[in-house]
């Protein structure tokens, strides 16, 4: 009986898997993934961005991951309205305090020594940043508001530490320089068309589906080793 007893713990252990609500860098995370339309691994820093862009209210929200190069380090995710690179990003920064708290902010970056905190080219609401304990990671939650259309340029970024409440400089390693892309808002992760809104309830249902068939079987399984051992 003592295989069943481990099937069942590990269908037990599966079960809670897809209920733990830590995050990760990666796009497997269950929680983001089912409520997010879409995540895109992106190309550089071991970074992740789940979002949802809803086309009628031209809606953006997202969900960056990322993990800093040291615990007091920062994350940012921006968009570059004009150009590709650093310059010219309108950012959100996401860092830990020294007391555990998480700050957020919003800065306009118009060259490498110009970083200003305050608004931005466009409105972002409900920001908030959040310390994944699991792997170090930090994921900065926001919505944006008239991102752009299409093709947008994002831009990403990591650094080692925060000085009076401004980033310090990152590394200028390959990775932290290929730290940018396009991101296709008419793509997957567009949402707000009937298609799409029927397909997304669609992937929910299965998942809950999922969870629930692995809980029945969890129980199965420990009703059976229950009864084997005593
Ligand atoms: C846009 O629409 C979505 C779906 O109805 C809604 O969840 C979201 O809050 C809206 N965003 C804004 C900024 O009104
Ligand atoms: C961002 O900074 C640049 C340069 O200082 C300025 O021209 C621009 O208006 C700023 N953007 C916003 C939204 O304040
Ligand atoms: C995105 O899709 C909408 C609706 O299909 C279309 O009207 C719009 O032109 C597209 N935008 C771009 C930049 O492709």
């Amino acid at each position: 009986m003592a295989s069943l007893l481990q099937i069942s713990q590990l269908f037990s252990l599966l079960f809670l898997l897809t209920l733990s609500p830590s995050l990760s860098s990666t796009c497997t995370s269950p929680k983001l993934i089912s409520s997010y339309q879409t995540c895109t691994q992106l190309s550089s820093l071991s970074s992740s961005l789940h979002f949802t862009y809803n086309r009628l209210n031209k809606s953006l929200s997202i969900a960056f991951t990322a993990t800093p190069p040291s615990p007091s380090g920062w994350v940012a995710w921006g968009i570059n309205p004009t150009s590709t690179g650093m310059a010219g990003t309108q950012a959100i920064l996401g860092y830990r305090n020294s007391d555990g708290t998480m700050s957020v902010k919003t800065l306009n970056i118009s060259s490498y020594s110009d970083l200003v905190e305050g608004k931005l080219s466009f409105d972002v609401s409900d920001k908030r940043a959040v310390f994944n304990s699991g792997d170090g990671s930090i994921t900065i939650f926001a919505t944006v508001q008239n991102p752009g259309d299409g093709k947008i340029n994002h831009v990403w970024q990591v650094g080692p530490s925060v000085s009076k409440g401004f980033p310090d400089k990152h590394d200028f390693k390959p990775e932290n320089l290929a730290s940018k892309g396009s991101l296709d808002l008419n793509g997957s992760g567009q949402s707000g068309s009937s298609s799409s809104d029927t397909s997304s309830s669609n992937d929910a249902t299965k998942k809950r589906n999922v969870g629930s068939f692995i809980l029945v079987l969890g129980l199965v399984f420990g009703l059976f080793s229950y009864l084997g051992c005593s």
